[in-house]
């Protein structure tokens, strides 16, 4: 198994533009297959999903692809995964859902860690129905989000518990599996945020106890789509709004409206693109994203590695990006310089590390950065060691070092 970063890096067409990428976690830049698969998709024959035409065939391959591809991406079965446009509109259509068995007294546990799309939804479905927000707090100082943490605000009377499983902002990632078994010996459901973590590393959510998750590709090298998932099973047992016409099946019946098909095909591209990211060929598609995240993990933590011994030989620069566990997205503030300010010194630079809270807006205030936040640095696949030393050399220049 190995890592070819320079074969990887030729096929994303972004890469031309001279631009070293740091702004991952706010999307991914995207890989030719991935293009050609959209551009397929929209290039052949295609209408509504059927069964007759051989547009609509193409339409109904195009869903039962996306929908085997993203099970196999997250460890849940094709059934159990609805696409919508956004983890943020999956989750207000999910908080909506569940709330109609909420009641007043009933309690909902949210967490300061968390990106405002997995906070927002459940506050605000929770006051529709005179249901009680409860916030779970993380250390500022570690950065952690622990099981204490969780169960500090836990009671008979939760009904769901709304947690990340990796922090967009300083990439954290609570220890979800133990939270999972509090939540249910709670009696509690347990939505788990996935958005950032799915980029970097394997998913199984029978094991990381989630009973509904949500990610989008557009983070992960694919199309702007949103992605729920959850045991089939599960999913039976809630009635969302729909259409009167529209399928009551699972998972169509979370699908308002005609799914984006050229975006589906995408996501299949990228999840396919995603497994053969350290050359495997070998063995299912599950097996294979097992390895390519292997090999990913390793390529960036030796980045992050990079990175983080550099930022350490600068002076001023403070990292609040320090949990144990965590992804390879870092977070830095500097003395007497505003972060803005990097960002600007190093777009003129052509190095893309944005600087704001990036819509963790509890998690900045909590770590005391109000709600500006601070430069977010995020590592991708197609990062390379030069990247890193651009990055650091128009830090040191920000800074006058
Ligand atoms: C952790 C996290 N959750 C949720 C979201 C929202 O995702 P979407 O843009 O798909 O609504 C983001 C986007 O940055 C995120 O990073």
């Amino acid at each position: 198994m190995s890592y070819d970063i320079a074969s990887i890096r030729a096929l994303f067409p972004a890469l031309d533009s001279g631009v070293a990428f740091f702004d991952g976690p706010g999307g991914t830049q995207t890989p030719r297959p991935v293009i050609d698969a959209v551009a397929a998709a929209m290039s052949a024959p295609l209408s509504n999903r059927g069964r007759l035409t051989a547009g609509e065939v193409n339409a109904d391959r195009v869903v039962t692809g996306a929908r085997a591809a993203l099970g196999d991406l997250l460890g849940v079965a094709p059934g159990g995964v609805a696409f919508g446009r956004s983890a943020t509109q999956l989750t207000y259509d999910l908080a909506r859902t569940l709330s109609r068995g909420w009641a007043p007294g009933d309690e909902v546990v949210v967490t300061r860690l968390d990106h405002d799309a997995n906070i927002r939804p459940w506050v605000q479905a929770a006051a529709a129905v005179g249901a009680t927000v409860r916030h779970a707090d993380f250390d500022p100082e570690t950065g952690e989000l622990t099981v204490a943490d969780i169960e500090a605000v836990l009671s008979d009377r939760t009904r769901l518990v709304a947690v990340t499983a990796a922090s967009n902002l300083i990439g954290t990632r609570p220890p979800v599996t133990a939270i999972a078994e509090v939540v249910h010996a709670a009696g509690a459901l347990l939505h788990v945020d996935g958005v950032h973590h799915t980029a970097h590393a394997p998913v199984d959510l029978a094991t990381l106890g989630a009973d509904t998750y949500v990610c989008s590709t557009y983070k992960l090298l694919g199309p702007h789509l949103g992605v729920l998932a959850a045991d089939p099973a599960f999913l039976e047992g809630l009635r969302p709004d729909k259409l009167l016409p529209s399928s009551d099946a699972v998972p169509e019946r979370f699908e308002l409206g005609t799914l984006p098909y050229e975006l589906l095909a995408g996501a299949e591209a990228a999840v396919d693109f995603l497994s053969g990211l350290a050359g495997e060929t070998e063995g299912t598609r599950r097996q294979r994203l097992a390895g390519a995240f292997a090999a990913l993990e390793g390529h960036e933590n030796a980045l992050r590695a990079r990175i983080e011994s550099g930022l350490a030989a600068l002076p001023g620069l403070t990292v609040h990006s320090r949990a144990k566990d965590r992804t390879p997205t870092l977070l830095v503030t500097f003395e007497g310089r505003d972060a803005a300010g990097a960002y600007r010194f190093l777009a003129e630079r052509d190095v893309a590390a944005p600087a704001s809270s990036f819509y963790a807006l509890e998690a900045s205030r909590r770590l005391g950065l109000g709600d500006t936040g601070g430069l977010r640095v995020g590592i991708a696949p197609y990062n390379d060691t030069q990247d890193v030393d651009r990055l650091l050399a128009g830090l040191a220049s920000y800074i006058g070092a």
